[in-house]
């Protein structure tokens, strides 16, 4: 089975690669490399020991695209391309919506015209808002808070809209909840940009000593000490997500949405102090406002993923966290000074032969 991946660079992308080849799928990856570095593909091929093709393209383009699709046989995709910053998203939706959107479109687009009609979409838990209770499933009312949610609640209603058009298309939407960790050997792991926005590779940025001490967002929430609480999942628990709801739609068609987190929430004062017993490592921190749009408390209802795709998180905190920290211990620049043999910038260079 070929499966063409976009945006296969990134943190998810890159993890469920491994997991992808591992399986015995055949690879078509592309990625425009704006938020993620060759090297997790070289690496992805050292962990594997497997090759794939891969192809640098902009979405946006759609020439390129449309070149991708005639040079390979491609049977299902895995979407994970797009932009995900909220914050960046407020000050500048129109770079969202046109970037997210229109690659989504002209995806689709092309499948139909390929007639490939196997989709997994790279959703987010986000599409629930701030939700009125928790454990949260997937029947639960959909709502937006900033134009990146949008994005992902638009997408999953065009792929609803595009399956009512045609019954032969198959679309899983993975809710992710909060993804942290990094595969084990610490060979490929999340690699922010800029100063993380995210909890996780603060704390371990901080850990490092690279930034001096942890803002916590907010200590007056009704929750076990006040701090924010989240359903944090191993990222290779939600790479098997998704190998697992690719099988489904090869299975059967319609469009189904899935939860995929572990069904336990953290607290940011708990995922500390676990870090900190975990590694050894003492995280500084201090309180500070709460950071607007957040939820109290956010974890998942998982049943229909177990029921459905025979799915379960196994990973436990402790493995996020030690994962996380050597993923970020042995990688103290993430993947920049780290590359191996020639530096690959251009796709006939990179383009790996079998
Ligand atoms: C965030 C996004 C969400 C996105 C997800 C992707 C916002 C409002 N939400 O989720 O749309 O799908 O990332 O991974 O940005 N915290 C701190 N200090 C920090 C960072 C975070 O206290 O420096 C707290 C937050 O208030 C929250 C928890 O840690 O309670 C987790 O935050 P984060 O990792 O940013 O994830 P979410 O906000 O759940």
């Amino acid at each position: 089975m070929f499966i063409l991946v976009t945006g296969g660079a990134g943190f998810i992308g890159s993890h469920t690669c491994v997991e992808l080849l591992n399986a015995g799928y055949e690879l078509i990856v592309i990625d425009n490399f704006l938020n993620s570095k060759p090297e997790s593909l070289h690496r992805v091929q050292e962990l594997t020991g497997k090759s794939f093709k891969f192809y640098q393209v902009d979405m946006l383009e759609e020439v390129q695209m449309e070149r991708v699709f005639l040079e390979n046989r491609i049977d299902a995709v895995i979407h994970f391309a797009g932009l995900k910053a909220v914050g960046e998203s407020v000050s500048n939706p129109l770079l969202y919506y046109k970037n997210n959107l229109m690659s989504t479109f002209i995806l689709c687009q092309l499948m139909q015209k390929y007639n490939i009609k196997h989709l997994v979409f790279s959703s987010s838990a986000t599409v629930y808002g701030l939700p009125e209770s928790v454990p949260i499933s997937e029947d639960f009312h959909l709502k937006a808070l900033n134009p990146y949610g949008r994005t992902k609640l638009i997408i999953e209603q065009v792929l609803q809209d595009l399956y009512s058009s045609d019954p032969e298309w198959s679309i899983s939407l993975l809710r992710y909840f909060n993804p942290i960790g990094a595969h084990e050997s610490g060979l490929i792991g999340e690699d922010p940009q800029n100063i993380p926005n995210n909890l996780m590779p603060y704390i371990t940025q901080v850990a490092a000593g690279k930034l001096h001490e942890l803002e916590v967002f907010g200590s007056c929430y009704p929750t076990v000490d006040g701090t924010g609480v989240r359903d944090y999942i191993h990222v290779v628990d939600l790479a098997i997500g998704h190998l697992m709801a690719l099988e489904k739609t090869f299975k059967s068609s319609g469009v189904h949405a899935y939860n995929l987190g572990t069904g336990q929430g953290y607290s940011v004062l708990e995922l500390v102090s676990a870090f900190e017993s975990v590694t050894g490592v003492r995280i500084p921190y201090r309180i500070t406002n709460p950071r607007s749009g957040d939820a109290a408390i956010c974890y998942a209802d998982s049943t229909k993923a177990w029921k459905e795709l025979g799915w379960k998180a196994k990973k436990g905190i402790e493995e996020m966290c030690a994962d996380s920290w050597r993923w970020q211990y042995n990688n103290p620049d993430g993947y920049i000074n780290k590359v191996k043999g020639p530096h690959i910038t251009n796709e006939e260079e990179f383009l790996v032969q079998k």
